[in-house]
Order: C-alpha cells, then sequence, then structure tokens
C-alpha cells in the first residue's frame, strides 16, 4: 500500500470531490433526514465541542453549530481542498473551523472533544481500526461518537436499483470489495462493531435507519442525476458504446419503474451508531 489514504486523498480532491462539490445542495437535500437521525442521536448539548468527521461543504457542520451555541463550537474535518473551501465560504460564524486534514492522523489536541459526529464520513479509512483509535485521543475520557454510515450496497435502492439494470446489460460487473474503503465499507455490523471496539469504544449501539432520497421529476432527469453523482458513470466508461447505450436504456428503466406522480424517490439504508469513550 502506498500513503495512508492516498487513493481517497486523490479521489476527494479530484474526480469525486468535484462531483460533490457540483451537486451539494441536492446531496444536502436528499440526505437531510439521514443526519437529522444522527444530530439526534448525538444529543449534542450548548457548551460541547463537537468534531464533524469528514464534514465536506459543512451542512451537518452549521447544523452543529446551531446545536452547541451559546458556548459550544464546531471544529470541520476534511481532506477534500475542494469542499473545505466551500464550507469556509458556506459556514462562518465564530464558533465555527475547518480543518483541511486526515481525521485520521492528524494531530488533534488529546481530549479537546465532547463528541465524534460524521455524517457518511467515515468510511474512507485504509485503517478503520487506527483512525478511530486517534479519532478517541481526541475525545474527553466521557465523550461520546454519533455517526451515520450507508447499510450493504444490496440493501440500498439507490445504488441496487442502477447496479442491477447495468448488470442485466454487463452480467460479469462486479460490485466493489465491501472491506474497501469507500460508501459501503460499514455495512456489516459486526465489522464496524469489531472497529469501534478495537478504537477503544465501548456501549456501541447500531440502529438501521431508512429514508426515501428523491432522485428527480421523472426518468430522464433521474439518469442524468444518478450519472452526475453515483459511480455508474465510471462503470459504463469502460464499455464499448454500444454497450454503453445499452446500459444507459436499462438503468433509465428500472428507473422509469419506480416513477410515481411525485418524481422518482429510492429508498436509502443507513446505521445510526453510537458509542462512548
Ligand atoms: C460521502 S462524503 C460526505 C460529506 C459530508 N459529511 C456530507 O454529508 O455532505 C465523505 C467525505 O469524507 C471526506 N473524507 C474521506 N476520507 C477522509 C479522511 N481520511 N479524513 C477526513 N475526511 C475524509 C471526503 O473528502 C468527503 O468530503
Amino acid at each position: 500500500m502506498g500513503e495512508m489514504n492516498q487513493r481517497q486523498i486523490e479521489d476527494w480532491n479530484g474526480p469525486r470531490g468535484a462531483r460533490w462539490l457540483a451537486h451539494h445542495a441536492w446531496l444536502d437535500r436528499s440526505f437531510t433526514a439521514f443526519s437529522e437521525a444522527a444530530l439526534r442521536a448525538a444529543n449534542l448539548r450548548a457548551g460541547e465541542i463537537v468534531l464533524d468527521v469528514g464534514c465536506g461543504p459543512g451542512a451537518t457542520t452549521h447544523e452543529i453549530a446551531q446545536r452547541v451555541a451559546p458556548g459550544g463550537r464546531v471544529v470541520g474535518v476534511d481532506v477534500s481542498a475542494p469542499l473545505v473551501q466551500r464550507a469556509r465560504e458556506l459556514v462562518q460564524g465564530t464558533n465555527v473551523a475547518f480543518e483541511l486534514a486526515d481525521a485520521s492522523l492528524h494531530p488533534f489536541e488529546p481530549g479537546a472533544f465532547d463528541v465524534l459526529f460524521s455524517r457518511f464520513g467515515v468510511m474512507f479509512f485504509d485503517e478503520p481500526e487506527r483512525a478511530f483509535a486517534h479519532l478517541r485521543a481526541a475525545l474527553r475520557p466521557d465523550g461520546r461518537v454519533a455517526f451515520v454510515c450507508w447499510r450493504t450496497a444490496m440493501e440500498n435502492d439507490w445504488f441496487r436499483v442502477p447496479f442491477r439494470a447495468l448488470q442485466d446489460v454487463l452480467p460479469h460487473l462486479a460490485p466493489a470489495d465491501p472491506s474497501a474503503p469507500g460508501p459501503f465499507a460499514f455495512g456489516d455490523r459486526h465489522r464496524v462493531e469489531r472497529t469501534l471496539r478495537a478504537g477503544g469504544f465501548a456501549n456501541i449501539a447500531m440502529t438501521p435507519f431508512d429514508a426515501p432520497l428523491y432522485v428527480a421529476a421523472d426518468a430522464d432527469e433521474s439518469l442524468d442525476q444518478t450519472l452526475r453523482v453515483g459511480p455508474f458513470a465510471g462503470m459504463l466508461a469502460e464499455q464499448s458504446e454500444d454497450m454503453r447505450q445499452r446500459g444507459l436504456s436499462s438503468i433509465r428503466a428500472s428507473l422509469a419503474a419506480r416513477a410515481t406522480g411525485r418524481g422518482v424517490t429510492l429508498s436509502g439504508a443507513a446505521w445510526i451508531v453510537t458509542a462512548d469513550v
């Protein structure tokens, strides 16, 4: 392996970061139910000091800043320069700061935080156990963790529906290794529990949380949106033009089958995870 987390750092400063930046308003709207659930689990109080890991453009950092005022503050940490720049533009306040850094290596002040929070930002570490042990040291002895992460790829219709449609045309297409860093790396609850336990955490609790994700108004727009934000454009890019067109038609048909008078909606399946130091 090269330098720690290098592939993810390059991706989030490259194509994936650019896609997230271009569509974060849509992503923020789609993810609101998930952050609300994680914030409820975090049970933040005025005066607390919070670390928002993998904060991206800062929507949750902003929410946290409101909830810990007066007297509290929040630090958003992220490896992506363009996303941290956008967060700094969008979220300003005397109780908010952003760090452009790898959360698994950054020398945080020991015991500086009450709470470690994350919305979909802790599944990208090459060595999650080491990363959580490192993050734990940044928490107070009575500190706690609350984050939301995706369950498995096949439980998440926003991935499964277009992926299966693509597999109808490209039967050899395999989903990514579920244990590799990526959105579904924490899908397996036993892996999350092992990771947190190895990182030194106790009282680990995981609750399934499902919510609909609005894709777009009709099948054509939904196909465009699916290609813009998901991994599917990358999968199709490797195919011949004929297969690419067949893949697009198949994904479009799968989305059309989900269309209702209120547009296309696919479900998301997440874990709400809490633990204590
Ligand atoms: C799926 S996005 C979620 C962003 C944001 N939390 C949200 O919900 O909009 C994952 C974020 O984790 C960040 N990330 C990945 N690896 C990281 C690391 N080692 N340290 C800090 N941030 C990381 C990425 O740059 C990206 O912004």
